[in-house]
């Protein structure tokens, strides 16, 4: 059994592997998960060839199944789970009155219904270890979306608003028991998800994913008597043109 283990949803690109490589290399055994099997086994490579401890596991979020298989292969794979980071996420752009069911489904799916379903999977492990160290960890990706109220972004804003909400429930049902849950409420960070915005704000003026690994990096130092219900990360002038994102 490894020592302490971590599961990434969405782990196979952008936010979700710079934080599998930080917990990687802090000493975790890590599953990252991801929908498209090429970039997932690609991105588990580029930790492997570092030596890291990493297990692939294709699974498509936004089937209840697939998350309940993916936290079982988790467990049959490393035995425990000290950090689950629920990070898989979709953002699509819609006027109010332009919004299609089927975008607004596919958000509610992966942002919001897969996060909370792979929470319940995963509770019982994380409170084992919780039981055990004290400093079992869930980290949800939500967003500054969830707090500001963007236009053109409704539905994925109500989506990280949500997820802000059911981290802090969680962390006190769980708190209790070792675990901690904090939401990660970032403005816009340079991934493929802001391709759409870098018109408008350039890459290089947006936040790294180092920055947000360096967040759960933070969440990991801090002592077991630290809970720490949201992080909110902007850049430091955010613009009236980029929704204050
Ligand atoms: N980038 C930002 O500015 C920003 C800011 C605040 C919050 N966030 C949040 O941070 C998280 C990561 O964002 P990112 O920027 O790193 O996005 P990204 O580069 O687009 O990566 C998204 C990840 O989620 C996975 N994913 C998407 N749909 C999935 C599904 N149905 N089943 C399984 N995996 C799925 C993707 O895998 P596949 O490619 O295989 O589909 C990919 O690994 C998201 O929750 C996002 O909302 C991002």
């Amino acid at each position: 059994m490894a020592k302490r283990a971590a599961l990434v949803t969405g782990g196979s690109g952008g936010i979700g592997l710079a934080i599998a490589r930080r917990l990687a290399e802090s000493g975790y055994a890590v599953t990252i998960s991801g929908r498209q099997e090429g970039k997932l086994l690609a991105a588990a490579e580029s930790l492997a060839d570092d030596d890291l401890k990493v297990e692939a596991v294709v699974a498509d979020v936004t089937s209840e199944q697939a998350v309940v298989d993916l936290v079982a292969e988790h467990k049959r794979q490393w035995g425990r789970l000290d950090c689950l980071v629920n990070n898989a996420g979709v953002g699509i752009g819609q006027m109010v009155d332009d919004i299609q069911v089927k975008h607004l489904d596919l958000q509610v799916a992966v942002n919001l219904r897969a996060l909370i379903v792979a929470t319940r999977e995963a509770t019982p492990l994380l409170k084992k270890a919780g039981e055990e160290h004290g400093k079992a960890l869930i980290v949800n990706l939500a967003s500054i979306a969830g707090k500001q109220y963007p236009a053109l972004l409704s539905v994925y804003a109500a989506t990280k608003a949500a997820v802000i909400s059911f981290s802090g429930s969680t962390q006190k049902e769980l708190g209790s028991s070792g675990v901690c849950a904090t939401a990660l409420c970032p403005g816009f960070v340079d991934t493929d998800m802001t391709e759409f915005a870098k018109e408008m704000v350039p890459a290089d003026q947006m936040m790294t994913t180092t920055d947000i690994a360096d967040a759960v990096s933070f969440l990991l130092k801090v002592s077991p008597n630290c809970a720490i219900p949201e992080i909110v990360m902007s850049r430091p002038a955010p613009g009236p043109d980029s929704g204050g994102m």
